[in-house]
């Protein structure tokens, strides 16, 4: 069974090292975590197996790492400065601020007062000075979606590409919004990561590939390991919509803290493009995009039947790697009794998704020619870099076994005395824990075909 507490995730990942609390000696910042050992590891195979499903293993995708800061223009252009805000509240009793559509009973989750003030909109960009000059105008805004990056790349994209539609831009990146209520751990955060595609097509197609995407990235949640029945979509009511939106269906995964968010795929249909383009209008920056039209939008691409300059529709699946970890975690966690009658607990990740492949284990770690035959099959197994995998001797086989059953590991390899005569080693199995004897020139390419896996559609 997954986790059923968010305590019981939040103590393994302390424990082990995969999320600690940010600033944590400080007494921390409220809203920003940060991962440790496992957790980078868990994070950037996350990253890794998004990237391989839409960018390598697709033919029409390309990829892009913008910039954090942009031109304070972009926020203005896409509607972020006027539209991108929560309701808020303050309690007239404690003075505590929460966000209006969290407030439960419309009383104030500190005090429990009702004497609360009307909502009223809070815009939750981050602003920084840029360059050592302080005043009204040098700021720029931390990015609250990675999304405006690739809007303003799509012009140089497509000209350093020829590509044409339908193809998309992805790219992975930090993105920052000031909550106003962060909480439930990593879920809500005022610092966290976006997986995002905008996929570009020609009007009057995109509800179809919208419809393709929300049951492509359905897919790819499950080929990492969540289960479907754990998984709804969420057609956002009109009322719900973000600003930019012609529809949206949201993935909900279903936390212990209830059905939420893991991922939104939107149809943004030619707002952000338009939106741009019409910038470049105001400040004059716009050229006639070819001698045989008189369109005046830069951000266009031939249609193609007509060849004629167009802005295309978009279709934005956007993902939060945070949330996506926190569910990979809930769905794998596991405690369990052991034949034996001992309890486990035991991280059933995906082997290809695992901080850590392999842990090779020495029967005896006062064993010079023990630890030697650990040190070179270590070396051997991580000779390519495809996989990490550490060298385990801070306790006796049995905890090695167990520590490494609660952060996921998917093989223990114990090197015996046996080892030094017939170079054969024991493989453990994090899931049956089950045995086999296997020749040590063989163990690369038995975890190899442990840990690969495919995660585009068919
Ligand atoms: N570009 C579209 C966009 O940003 P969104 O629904 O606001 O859409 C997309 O965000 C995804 O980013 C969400 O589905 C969620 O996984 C993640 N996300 C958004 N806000 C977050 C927060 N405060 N903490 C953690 N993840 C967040």
């Amino acid at each position: 069974m997954p986790a059923t507490t968010m305590e019981q995730l939040v103590s393994l990942c302390k424990r082990r090292g995969f999320i600690f609390a940010g600033s944590d000696i400080y007494g921390g910042l409220q809203g920003t975590y940060d991962y440790g050992p496992l957790g980078v590891e868990l994070k950037n195979n996350i990253k890794q197996a998004w990237w391989r499903a839409n960018v390598y293993e697709r033919d029409d995708m390309e990829g892009l790492d913008a910039a954090i800061l942009m031109n304070r223009l972009v926020w203005k252009y896409s509607g972020h400065e006027e539209t991108f805000v929560d309701p808020m509240v303050d309690c007239r009793q404690c003075q505590s601020r929460w966000r209006a559509d969290h407030v439960k009973n419309g009383k104030c989750e500190k005090c429990g007062s009702t004497n609360l003030t009307e909502p009223r909109p809070f815009n939750m960009m981050f602003k920084t000075a840029v360059g050592p000059v302080a005043d009204g105008d040098s700021f720029a805004y931390l990015r609250p979606e990675t999304a405006q990056g690739i809007f303003v790349n799509f012009k140089n994209v497509v000209d350093a590409t020829s590509r044409r539609l339908p193809f998309g831009i992805a790219q992975i990146g930090k993105a920052f919004r000031n909550e106003i209520t962060p909480r439930n751990f990593v879920f809500r955060v005022r610092e966290f990561e976006q997986m995002e595609i905008e996929y570009f097509v020609r009007p009057g197609e995109d509800e179809a590939w919208h419809a393709r995407w929300v049951e492509d990235r359905l897919h790819w949640w499950t080929t990492l390991g969540l289960s479907r029945d754990n998984l709804k979509l969420y057609h956002v009511p009109a009322d719900e919509l973000a600003h930019y939106s012609k529809a949206t269906v949201d993935i909900f995964y279903k936390y212990p803290i209830g059905w939420e968010e893991i991922e939104g795929i939107a149809n943004r249909t030619d707002y952000d493009l338009g939106s741009h383009s019409r910038g470049q209008a105001d400040l004059g920056l716009t050229a006639k995009v070819s001698p045989n039209t008189d369109s005046t939008a830069k951000l266009t691409i031939p249609d193609p039947e007509t060849q004629k300059p167009i802005v295309p529709y978009v279709i934005e699946p956007s993902a939060g790697v945070d949330r996506g970890v926190l569910a990979l975690l809930c769905e794998a966690y596991e405690e369990e009794i052991k034949p034996n009658g001992e309890k486990r607990t035991v991280l059933r990740l995906k082997p290809s998704i695992a901080p850590i492949k392999a842990a090779v284990v020495p029967l005896k770690r006062n064993a010079p020619e023990i630890v030697d035959a650990c040190k070179s099959l270590k070396r051997a197994l991580q000779s390519t870099g495809e996989m990490r995998v550490v060298y385990e001797d801070t306790g006796n086989i049995g905890k090695a076994y167990s520590r490494h059953d609660e952060v996921g590991t998917p093989y223990c390899l114990t090197v015996d005395f046996q080892t030094l005569e017939d170079k054969t080693v024991t493989v453990r199995d994090r899931d049956t824990m089950t045995q086999i004897r296997l020749p040590m020139d063989e163990a690369y390419d038995y975890i190899r075909k442990g840990i690969t896996e495919t995660f585009a559609r068919e």
